[in-house]
Parts: structure tokens; sequence; C-alpha cells
């Protein structure tokens, strides 16, 4: 049955064996559209089997080794040698403006790291995930230093915000991202201006990063949809 998860993660297959003949260094980010990514990757293929790989979770770090992939850790990011000449990553929303929320999947502060420092990014979406405004159904995570919850969650609540530190199943307590974080959930209702929230969240001592993606860390948007066709959409 087709799926517009799938139909994305192909079309970004075809750009990355396009972009990396030979193998290149490839940034991974986390979610259930990138794990479509990793599964339509051929092994067989050149691109993909002499490229290298950084991932955004420990989650992505697993997918990809278990498919025989070679896996760098993180810190080798501070090597301008070893910067990503590719970045695939999903959205939880994409505005006409193409600036995004991410960060459904806890990964938000390593996968900002990632579209930051990498030549090309292209975000994999279905087209559930487009939206005139951001901010109409997802809200904005935070990834927050621990000791500073408290002075984040005042901040917030001085602004006027609800919000939800983020917890999960399995273990009782906030969730605990790949970098020993929490995560706050904001619900900030349509955002008019993602560059004035995203400065002003960013002014909380504490935030280290939000799921606010301006259009600048975004190159190309891959919809999917759901009889398998899927349109690139590019920022001018
Ligand atoms: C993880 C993310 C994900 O890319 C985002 O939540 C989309 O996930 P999915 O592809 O499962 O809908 O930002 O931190």
């Amino acid at each position: 049955m087709p799926d517009a998860k799938m139909a994305a993660a192909m079309g970004a297959y075809r750009i990355f064996v396009e972009l990396c003949r030979d193998g290149c260094i490839v940034g991974i980010g986390s979610g259930s559209t990138v794990k479509r990514f990793i599964e339509v990757l051929d092994v067989g293929e050149p691109a993909v089997a002499r490229s290298l790989y950084y991932a955004t979770s420990v989650d992505t770090a697993i997918h990809l080794s278990s498919r025989g992939l070679r896996v760098l850790d993180v810190s080798m990011l501070m090597n301008e040698k070893l910067l990503p000449d590719v970045y695939v990553d999903g959205a939880d929303e994409v505005s006409r403006e193409l600036n995004l929320i991410k960060g459904g999947g806890g990964a938000l502060l390593r996968e900002k790291v990632l579209a930051y420092l990498s030549r090309r990014r292209i975000y994999i979406v279905d087209a559930s995930k487009l939206v005139d405004v951001l901010g109409t159904r997802f809200p904005v995570p935070l990834e927050v230093v621990p000791y500073t919850l408290p002075l984040v969650t005042r901040s917030l609540e001085s602004m006027g915000y609800m919000y939800r530190v983020r917890s999960g199943s399995g273990k009782l307590g906030p969730v605990v991202t790949d970098n020993g974080n929490y995560v706050v959930d904001v619900y900030t209702g349509p955002i008019r201006s993602p560059e004035t929230l995203e400065s002003k969240f960013m002014s909380i001592p504490g935030v280290a990063a939000t799921g606010i993606f301006l259009r600048t860390l975004v190159d190309t948007v891959i919809v999917g949809f759901e009889d398998g066709s899927y349109k690139e959409v590019v920022r001018t």
C-alpha cells in the first residue's frame, strides 16, 4: 500500500544518490519518516556503502548500524574536514515560508547542530505536516539544561505561555535527551514571527535549543503523498 512517508523518503534517496555518487558524509535526523529513509538505502549502491553517517539520536545510530553503515561520533563534527555534505531529516510542521517545527522525537539540539553544519539540508514529510502558519498543531519543544528547569518554566509563565515538561512511558520522570537534557513543550498557538519567537525563547538562560528551525536551515522539503508521489520544494 502506498505510504506518504515512504514516498518522501524515496524522493530524498534519489537526490542523495545523485549528490553522493562515490560516497560522502551524511547527517541523518530522527523519527519515523527518517526510518523509512534508512530502510530504502540500498547498501549495495556505492553512494550508500562508501558514505559515512552522523546520527542525531541513539535511535537513528542503531538503525544505521543495523544496516551495516558506518556511524561517526558527533564529536567529529567539530573537525571542519568532516562536515556533512548532505543532511536528511523529518519535521513536525512545515510552513509556506519553509520554516519548521521539529523535535517531536526529542532530538532537536543535535538536529539543529547537524542542520547548521551541513551543506545541503533536505527534510522529508508527509503532506499532513504542511501548515499555513507554524504553531497551529504542534507545540514548540525547548531542550533545557536540567538544573535550569525552574528558571525556564518561571520565565515561560511570565511570558504567558502554557507548557508541559515532556515525560515518556517506561520510566518515571521527564524524558531525558541524548544530551542529558529535558524537553519542555510550549503551546504557543499560531506563530506570527518565528524569528522573534526563536530569539525570545533563546534569551532564557538554560534553553539549549528550540524546535523552531528557521528557513535558513532548510534547502529542500520533499512532501510525500498517499498515492506514492512526491513533490520537491526548494527554498528560493
Ligand atoms: C525528531 C524530529 C522528527 O523529525 C519529527 O518529530 C518528525 O517525526 P516523524 O517523521 O516521526 O513524524 O524532529 O526530533
